[in-house]
This record gives C-alpha cells, structure tokens and sequence, in this order.
C-alpha cells in the first residue's frame, strides 16, 4: 500500500506511522515547575540525539505540563521504564491539572536526582539528569507551525542501578526495557545482538 499522511488516505481504521517507526524509547519526564510542582508522564517521541555532547529530547503534542516546566526552570530528568513500571508510567499519563503529581497519582516513591531539583523515579533501573538546552515549535511540510513542541536537553547526569552493571558494561537486556509500537502496543527489550562494525567503521 501507499498513502500520504496529509491526505489520510490509508484506508484503514488507524495511521499506521506510528507502528512503523518503532520500537521507539520512552522518556519519562520528571519536570518541577518554578513554583514547586513536581510532574512525571511519558513520552515516546523521545531520542538521544547525540553523545558527544550528551544530548536528549522529547516532543509533546501541544504545550503540556512537561515542556513548560522544563523550559520554566531549564531541568528535567529522563526515567527509563522497565517492565515492572510499565503499569505506573501508563498511569502518569493521565491527563491531571496542571500542579498535580502524577508521581503521588500513580503511587511512585520519588529519589532525590544529583544535579537536578526535578527528581527520579525510585524504582527506575536508570535516570538521566538534563539541563534544557533548546525548544523547538516544530513545523509542517508547509513550513507552517504545528501544534508540537520539541523540547532537548544536555545530560548532565546518569544514574544506572548497580545490579546491571557487569563485567563493565551495562547488561540492557536483563534490564527489561519497554519501547512504545504503535496503538496500544510495547516491546520489550530482552535479547541482545552483538555485530562489530567494519574496520574503520568509528564510533
Ligand atoms: C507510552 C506513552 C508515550 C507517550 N508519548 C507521548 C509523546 O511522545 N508526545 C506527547 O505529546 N504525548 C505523549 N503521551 C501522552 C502524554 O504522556 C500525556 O499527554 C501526559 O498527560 C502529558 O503530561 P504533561 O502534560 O504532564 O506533560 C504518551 C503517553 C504514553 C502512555
């Protein structure tokens, strides 16, 4: 089949971009406004970008909680979602008022972060603190503004539970990570593949 997004003629109930781009990683945003509150939900249109410098960003469909936070006091923290918290990062996805904490909404302990104000969720296996860097208003093939919002940051400090660490590196796959497919489906990161690169091939 063939369809173009603009014109929505896929024939069929959903978009199926979504499930094509896949499996994509899922940040789960700690943010604190600049009164204090504290916000946490998920989002899948999250990356690295880079890793020299250390750079992240995740997009929102409008101007959510989670990017004006950000952008109010410049910090935010990336939780990684393992399996065993898929459940409660669901929760936090829930459409709150803003100043409410999805945090306490979905029953999840907060840890304090190194470098941060925002802080972690206890139970990730893994964190990454950020410094805002940048927003974006992200804009259509027009060249018109859409309604999203690209939000990155440098990071600036990691924390990874002792337990997944072996023999020097990070064991990924023991850590059970989940990615967002498309509709209501995840992945989970459970086997891993090792090909080296061809000679010369860099980092
Ligand atoms: C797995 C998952 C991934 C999501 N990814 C995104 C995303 O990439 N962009 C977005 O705007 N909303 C995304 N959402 C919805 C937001 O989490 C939801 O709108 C949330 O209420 C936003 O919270 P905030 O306003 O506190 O930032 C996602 C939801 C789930 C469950």
């Amino acid at each position: 089949m063939f369809y173009e997004p603009r014109k929505r003629n896929h024939g069929l109930p959903y978009d199926p971009f979504k499930a094509l781009v896949v499996p994509r990683p899922i940040g789960w945003v700690t943010t604190m406004s600049t009164a204090g509150d504290i916000n946490l939900a998920p989002y899948s249109f999250f990356n690295a970008f880079q890793a020299r410098p250390h750079l992240v960003g995740f997009a929102a469909d409008g101007r959510k909680d989670s990017v004006v936070f950000a952008e109010e006091t410049g910090e935010f923290v990336c939780n990684l979602v393992s399996e065993d918290l898929w459940h409660e990062m669901s929760a936090t996805s829930a459409p709150l008022d803003r100043g409410q904490n999805e945090m306490l909404h979905a029953g999840l302990a907060a840890a304090p972060s190194t470098l941060v104000k925002p802080p972690r969720v206890a139970r990730a296996v893994a964190a990454l603190e950020c410094r805002w860097t940048q927003s974006f208003h992200l804009e259509d093939a027009e060249g018109e503004p859409s309604q999203a919002w690209r939000v990155c940051g440098a990071v600036i400090g990691i924390h990874i539970e002792d337990r997944f660490i072996a023999d020097g590196r990070v064991d990924t796959a023991a850590m059970r990570v989940m990615a967002r497919l498309g509709y209501q489906d995840y992945a989970v990161v459970e086997r891993a593949m090792t090909l080296a690169r061809p000679p010369g091939g860099g980092g």
